[in-house]
């Protein structure tokens, strides 16, 4: 017998089963062996919220959360950061490779000129109510796209994904933008293909009545470095999500939408614009113990503290922290800050804090640095979709190209009631619409 193996007793039938365990993991579709009788299902895992179930392989990025590691496609985040341009880590994620020079520039071309939206698109937009959230907008238009690209749908077709991912990762900034100049009133912006990614996107958030729009260089690579950092994170919740609407073979507009949509909550994506209110209600730094007491009595959460995964300093958040210093040298120091760093000292030497060990994460900096530069909370979520949509697609293309991924549909365990007798309307007690 193989030592790296798993001997299972079933104490119900005294039968002893011996389980490979490959990669750290068994396979749950074994246990399914387990049988009390001819009849019975065998046996399931139960794991609410999936704390311990992986779902795929995966090559594009790895996590350490004891250590604080991140890497893409083995590159450590840190040297990404340092490095590389936002379509460059793009690329990387898609492809495999980091590009050369040819590739990059081939490549930075094609996804500038998918960043126009039809005009159809655009009036759709026009006509969301004046004060939309910008996330809403967003979701609801990429899922629209899903009308004016039906081919699409061919998913199977590498050529045609292809197609797809290139115009959904230059068209994500122009909704993105669209979306936030109609919660302000402004006119829409129409891209400007002399600018890069980044510029780009500034260009259509900001530009007034300049003929050109001119992004201050330290911004715009700031704003670079948050993309880069928000690109993948592997199996998250919009990037579960994104996998299971695109097992179904819905087109990646619809899937890219649904991803979008589970971003879009305040315990994911949601909690940069959470972070701003929750500093807001603090106002100043005296206030700060109190609020945590407030939050240890069980009166809501520190946002943007705690990880799934990291059970140590999200390697992100120190990137932003460091990110914010360039920042705040053009735009001058925000003020929040100063309440964020004190919430992370007293946070960071409290027990409930250490035993639980939560730390810093993504969204507790960015949102502050987000918000020197100009940038509005209700914008904040759809600056994680931008970049995020790189990674939805690159496991979307992963789980689409993966022999052994089939439409996801998980079991459960079924509580309630079996085989009634119908009542009719006059016997029936009813009940109580609130639970
Ligand atoms: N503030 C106070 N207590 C917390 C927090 C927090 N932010 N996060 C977790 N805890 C407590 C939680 O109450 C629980 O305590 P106990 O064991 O006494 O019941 C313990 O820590 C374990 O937490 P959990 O809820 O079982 O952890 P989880 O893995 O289910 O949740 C999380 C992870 C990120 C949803 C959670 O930490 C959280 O709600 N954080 C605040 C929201 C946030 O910042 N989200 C952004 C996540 S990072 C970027 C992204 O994914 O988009």
């Amino acid at each position: 017998m193989s030592s790296n193996s798993l001997t299972i007793t079933d104490n119900r039938t005294n039968r002893t089963f011996t389980l490979p365990i490959e990669n750290g993991t068994v396979r749950a579709m074994e246990f399914r062996q387990m049988r009390t009788s001819d009849d019975d299902f065998g046996l399931m895992l139960y794991d609410p919220a999936f704390m311990n179930t992986a779902s795929c392989r995966s090559s594009i990025t790895y996590i350490d959360g004891d250590r604080g590691i991140l890497e893409y496609r083995g590159y450590p985040i840190e040297v990404l950061a340092e490095h590389c341009t936002f379509l460059e880590v793009a690329y990387l994620l898609l492809f495999g490779e980091l590009p050369n020079e040819a590739e990059l520039k081939n490549w930075v071309n094609e996804i500038t000129h998918h960043t126009m939206l039809h005009e159809n698109t655009k009036q759709f937009m026009e006509n969301f109510r004046y004060d939309a959230h910008p996330m809403s907008m967003l979701v609801s238009t990429v899922a629209a796209l899903s009308s004016v690209y039906p081919e699409a749908r061919n998913v199977h077709d590498a050529a045609n994904r292809l197609r797809q991912i290139k115009r959904l990762i230059g068209k994500m900034p122009t909704i993105a933008a669209m979306s936030y100049r109609h919660s302000v009133g402004f006119p829409y912006v129409y891209p400007d293909n002399d600018l890069n990614y980044t510029e780009n996107f500034m260009n259509m958030l900001w530009r007034m009545v300049e003929p050109k729009y001119a992004a201050h260089p330290v911004l715009a690579r700031a704003l670079d470095i948050l993309f880069i950092l928000h690109a993948d994170h592997e199996q998250n919740c919009s990037t579960s999500t994104m996998r299971a609407v695109g097992s179904s073979l819905a087109d990646p507009y619809l899937s890219i939408a649904s991803a979008a949509a589970a971003l879009s909550g305040a315990l994911h994506g949601g909690a940069n614009e959470e972070v701003l209110r929750m500093l807001d209600e603090i106002g100043t730094k005296d206030n700060v113990p109190a609020y945590i007491k407030r939050v240890k009595d069980g009166h809501g959460k520190l946002m943007g503290f705690g990880h799934r995964v990291y059970k140590n300093y999200d390697p992100r958040a120190k990137i932003i922290k460091w990110t914010a210093e360039q920042v705040f040298e053009v735009t001058g120091r925000n003020p929040k800050l100063d309440i964020a760093l004190e919430l992370e000292r007293i946070a960071l030497q409290d027990e409930y804090f250490v035993t639980r060990k939560l730390y810093p994460n993504v969204d507790f900096y960015s949102g502050i640095i987000y918000q020197a530069m100009g940038f509005k909370p209700e914008i904040f979520t759809a600056l994680f979709a931008i970049p995020r949509t790189v990674g939805w697609l690159a496991q979307w293309q992963e789980m689409i190209t993966d022999a052994e991924q089939k439409i996801v549909r998980p079991r459960q365990i079924y509580t309630g009631q079996r085989t009634r007798s119908f009542v009719p309307m006059e016997e029936r007690h009813g009940a109580s619409m609130v639970k």
